[in-house]
């Protein structure tokens, strides 16, 4: 069973497959690409978690939060960027995991790849729906409470508690719609997304340059509050802690990596596109945080939607609330599209190695689309996105991809040992040191991220591991070859 769980698939094998295999179209230039980050990017994390994370974890330094999980990512992404160019193919994470650490590593960092798509999309459904309830109330039509939010909250002990309310229909209706959308196909996709990152990337433009003259800056004093005597409160650990779950917004940096297919010249331009996307979203989440935190005090920013907050806070700012609202109802509505574009992808790329059933790479014949991947994907996360509130699912989600990327940082380490000689278009500079840096980084966040969100990850990958030792252990193509 060891060896199984330790078989690697060969760099030279997956090459051969995404030769043989059927042919994507190749349109995706390097803007493109970081569009297609940024449209996985921006998103609750800066419109939704920035407001919890300040009133509870950091204060006003939830900018040196942002920071530090740009590290953490930065070093990830530069992983990222070496393997997807010497192995440009869709399964992304999990693909170069399984070239490297094997296949039991890469079943897992595949599942926790469904965490940053199924599940970021059910999240970030969660954060669209309280923009929406918040716009419609602007319009005097106030929804009921018991249908607007989650069923489920997290207790003051971090212990999942009920609320009170049914079921977050908003959400549940805006993931169903876009997985019908993704079900008869995305016509022009790219275009559409490159039209909503300009949209919500003007938006914070926009408030960035507006709001700054509303900041006051006895409001970032104290920049740090001193910790209340609990961890993650404030204070040091309230930092990292900050940082782990404000991880959430750069989440989709590599998302450029699943379309490498479709690039016109995956080796150059992904590593480019993902780093872009990194870079230009860490400069627009501390200014836009750092404006935010200016504007109100961070102990009114526990909210739903706090950039509204902000706003609200300063009368004159009343015509700005409007396109903001809007601009950030387009920006989730991106996220969660290319999250439920992404995870069929996923999907696909583990099917072709044997590790879920075949029919997860069924193509409509009209459509042209992986449909039952689609809807699998898509039931999966309406039923998340109508029970659980943001903060459980990002803290899980941040959890799984941190785990994720230190496999990620890990195997450059590993193949750059292992094999020294295979080409590699772009390399990570200090590879050693890089990846180590990495691993330590990423391992670090997550120690700081609650218990009970441990505990929810081993219910996750406990479920992932009964799905693999009933199915794809005895179905894998490289056991059947052996
Ligand atoms: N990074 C994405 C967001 O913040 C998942 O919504």
């Amino acid at each position: 069973m060891l060896k199984q769980l330790a078989a690697r698939k060969s760099v030279a094998a997956m090459t051969r497959e995404i030769e043989s295999g059927p042919k994507l179209n190749r349109v995706l230039d390097r803007r493109a690409l970081t569009s297609v980050g940024l449209g996985s990017m921006i998103g609750s994390g800066i419109f939704v978690l920035t407001g919890t994370v300040a009133a509870q974890h950091t204060g006003p330094a939830v900018t040196l939060a942002f920071l530090v999980a740009a590290i953490g990512c930065g070093l990830a992404a530069l992983c990222y960027a070496e393997l997807a160019s010497m192995i440009p193919i869709s399964g992304s994470a999990y693909s170069y995991t399984y070239a490297t650490l094997g296949e039991g590593v890469a079943w897992f960092v595949g599942w926790n790849l469904a965490l940053e798509y199924v599940m970021s999309g059910a999240a970030v459904a969660v954060g669209w729906s309280g923009y929406v309830v918040n716009l419609l109330a602007e319009f005097g039509l106030h929804l009921p409470d018991a249908l607007t939010n989650a069923p489920l909250g997290k207790g003051a002990d971090n212990h999942l508690v009920t609320t009170g309310a049914l079921v977050n229909v908003p959400a549940v209706l805006i993931v169903v719609l876009l997985t019908w959308v993704c079900y008869v196909g995305v016509k022009h996709s790219t275009r559409v997304n490159n039209v909503m990152v300009m949209i919500k990337i003007l938006i914070i433009i926009l408030f960035i340059a507006v709001g700054i003259k509303y900041v006051t800056p006895d409001l970032w004093q104290p920049y740090l509050p001193a910790n209340t005597g609990t961890s993650g409160h404030f204070g040091f650990s309230g930092i990292m802690q900050g940082a782990a779950i404000i991880f959430f917004a750069y989440i989709g940096f590599d998302q450029a990596a699943t379309t490498a297919q479709e690039a016109r010249n995956p080796q150059r331009d992904v590593p480019w596109g993902i780093i872009a996307a990194l870079l230009i979203s860490t400069v627009l989440y501390v200014l836009m945080s750092a404006v935010m935190t200016g504007m109100v005090s961070y102990t009114e920013l526990n909210v739903a939607a706090p950039v509204a907050v902000a706003l609200d806070a300063h009368p004159e700012l009343k015509w700005l609330g409007l396109p903001v609202k809007i601009g950030a109802i387009v920006g989730l509505t991106s996220v969660i599209l290319m999250s439920l574009l992404g995870q069929p992808r996923i999907f696909m790329a583990m099917s072709r190695d044997g590790l879920l059933p075949p029919s997860m790479q069924k193509v409509h014949p009209k459509y042209r689309t992986p449909h039952v991947a689609t809807i699998i994907t898509g039931l999966v996360a309406a039923f998340f996105a109508g029970i659980f509130p943001l903060d459980v699912l990002g803290e899980l989600i941040s959890i799984g991809i941190l785990l994720a990327f230190t496999a990620v940082c890990a195997g450059v380490v590993v193949l750059r040992h292992t094999q020294p000689d295979t080409p590699r278009p772009f390399r990570v500079p200090f590879a050693t040191f890089t990846g180590v840096a990495g691993v330590a980084i990423c391992l670090a966040m997550t120690l700081f991220l609650p218990h009970d969100t441990w505990i929810r990850l081993a219910v996750w990958t406990g479920i992932g591991f009964l799905i693999y030792f009933l199915y794809g252990y005895k179905h894998s193509r490289i056991r059947q070859q052996a």
